[in-house]
């Protein structure tokens, strides 16, 4: 049996020894996770998660050519280039640049998890993805929703727990789930209305009726719910690995450099 414990927001998360060695999925799906997913999709070189603005400017200041991105409250911080909205992630503007990237809760619960033994990043947009990154990978997991502010946010829950409903759907008999998780499977459903498998459009109205979601229409950010309710639309799964997020095909070809590098130095 597979475990599967959710945390309902970051800060149950005491520390960084906490995820030592666990297999990680963070949620955070208005907006940090599905804006990272965007702006890997559309080409960014790299991104670097920063828990706090001091500790993003200090990064920058090793990093010349990055971007310095992320927002507080939803709003794009003060100095920074780009905001937290995944329109602004346009291929024109990110192509092959790192960018360094500080947001209210996300890149918190991202940075938690830099101990972890894996650690790859989901939202709605690339839901099966993560559904079937961990149908692949041995070992327990947890899901840790990023939550609003220390509390609990639905938008995270209900996304949980559609990933959840997936694998118990997909594996019957595989997965082992704790009390959150079975309640987020619940929300999912009845959100769903009984099969447990959500609509965009019905992804979209829960966003109206939350209070991140009607907090961002407000600041002006009808359009971005619109991109994170939008499942499966973009078909790419962040890996936390090493100190920054990137595409598992970009690690791979990496690695592999490496490695070639390696066999080219000893042979000489
Ligand atoms: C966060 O990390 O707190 C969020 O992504 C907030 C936001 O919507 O910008």
């Amino acid at each position: 049996m597979k475990k599967i414990d959710v945390y309902l927001t970051q800060s149950l998360i005491s520390d960084d020894l906490f995820l030592k060695d666990r297999n990680v999925v963070v949620v955070d799906v208005l907006r940090a996770t599905t804006t990272i997913t965007v702006a890997l999709a559309n080409g960014a070189k790299e991104i670097i998660p920063a828990e706090s603005v001091t500790i993003a400017a200090r990064i920058s200041k090793g990093l010349g050519k990055a971007l310095l991105c992320g927002e507080r409250n939803g709003k794009v911080i003060e100095g920074f280039a780009l905001g937290n909205s995944p329109l602004e992630y346009k291929s024109e503007t990110i192509k092959d640049k790192p960018l360094i990237f500080s947001t209210t809760n996300g890149t918190i619960s991202i940075t938690k998890s830099r101990l972890a033994k894996s650690c790859v990043l989901a939202s709605f947009i690339n839901l099966t993805k993560a559904v079937d990154h961990i149908k692949s990978i041995e070992g327990d997991i947890v899901i840790l929703c990023s939550g609003k502010l220390n509390t609990f946010c639905i938008e995270d829950a209900v996304c949980a727990g559609v990933i959840i409903d997936r694998l118990i759907n997909e594996e019957p008999g595989k997965y082992e789930i704790n009390d959150s998780a079975y309640a987020c499977v619940r929300l999912g459903c009845v959100l769903a209305k009984k099969t447990g498998r959500l609509s965009s459009e019905k992804i979209l109205s829960m966003f109206g009726e939350s209070e991140h979601g009607k907090y961002l229409s407000e600041l002006g950010f009808g359009e971005d719910l619109k991109i994170c309710a939008g499942i499966d639309s973009y078909p790419y799964l962040p890996v936390y690995y090493n100190g920054t997020i990137k595409l598992p095909e970009i690690i791979e070809i990496e690695t592999n450099e490496k490695s070639h590098m390696k066999k080219i130095k000893i042979s000489k």
